[in-house]
């Protein structure tokens, strides 16, 4: 059986006024944030998800009192579950931010556990490509026409695969190899990605503008689907708002 995926990318422009969206747990969670570049990302990742998993149960996205009744919990490993009105969703996810744009991927797939990482395309040093990728990853970076792109692309891909393991970066980067494929759909292409230990996750990956995006899974998926075409992130600009102000506006007086 091939896994079903969604997706769905935002920025901080379509984050809720206010924090009438966000559950009592998440608005106490806010109000510890020092910094607005935690809560920004925080608020973006959180609106996101929100309303990925309103699409994908039959919810409407737009009321803060149905997206409060959206929780995104985490499990003792730090991965990610999605609950509704206190129950688990029937869905397993996964979520990344960077440069105020957020994506979130689903899926109703039972027995497959996702995993997805947003990138840059920006310049990565020789030792990052030394310290993080495996040989074989080396090579194909020295050999790609666009070695920035290859690298971003790898690292992203190791993400995925260590969200899906659920270990995230506490393994070595060194431990999953990614091996590109040559079948390309929907704008995606395929790869997968190699645990040492042994075993296959598939994947996807694409180039949408400034950004990349990979998503893996544990098991064989399907291209994943865009809740919303165009997906917006192709046109979106990479920002960084938190620099402007690097306080939380919302952050609770008197927290430490
Ligand atoms: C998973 C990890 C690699 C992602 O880091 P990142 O690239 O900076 O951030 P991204 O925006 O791509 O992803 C963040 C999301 O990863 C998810 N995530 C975090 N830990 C995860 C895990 N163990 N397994 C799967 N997903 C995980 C969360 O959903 C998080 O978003 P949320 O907090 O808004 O729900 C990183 O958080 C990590 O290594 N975590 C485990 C180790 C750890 O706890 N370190 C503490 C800080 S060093």
């Amino acid at each position: 059986m091939t896994g079903e995926v969604r997706w769905l990318s935002r920025g901080l422009d379509h984050v809720p006024d206010g924090v009438e969206w966000l559950s009592p747990a998440e608005v106490d969670r806010l109000g510890r944030m020092r910094y607005a570049k935690r809560s920004s990302e925080f608020l973006v990742s959180r609106a996101t998800a929100k309303q990925t998993i309103a699409m994908a149960v039959g919810l409407p996205t737009d009321d803060p009192h149905v997206l409060r009744r959206i929780e995104v919990r985490h499990r003792p490993t730090g991965a990610p579950a999605p609950f509704v009105d206190g129950e688990p969703a029937g869905l397993a996810m996964s979520s990344t931010d960077r440069a105020d744009r957020a994506v979130c991927v689903v899926t109703p797939t039972a027995g497959v556990a996702v995993g997805c990482d947003l990138e840059l395309v920006e310049e990565r040093t020789p030792g990052f490509v030394a310290s993080y990728l495996t040989p074989a990853e080396q090579q194909v970076v020295a050999a790609a026409p666009t070695p920035a792109l290859t690298a971003n692309l790898l690292w992203s891909a190791k993400e995925s695969a260590l969200k899906v393991l659920e270990t995230g970066l506490r393994r070595d980067t060194r431990s999953v190899e990614v091996r590109f494929g040559d079948e390309v759909v929907s704008g995606w292409s395929a790869l997968q990605v190699h645990p040492a230990e042994g075993g296959v996750f598939p994947g996807w990956w694409r180039q949408s503008g400034q950004f990349l995006l990979s998503v893996v899974a544990s098991a064989a998926i399907a291209p994943p689907v865009a809740f919303e075409e165009p997906d917006g992130l192709g046109t979106a600009a990479p920002t960084h708002r938190w620099m402007e102000a690097p306080i939380n506006p919302a952050r609770t007086p008197g927290s430490t």
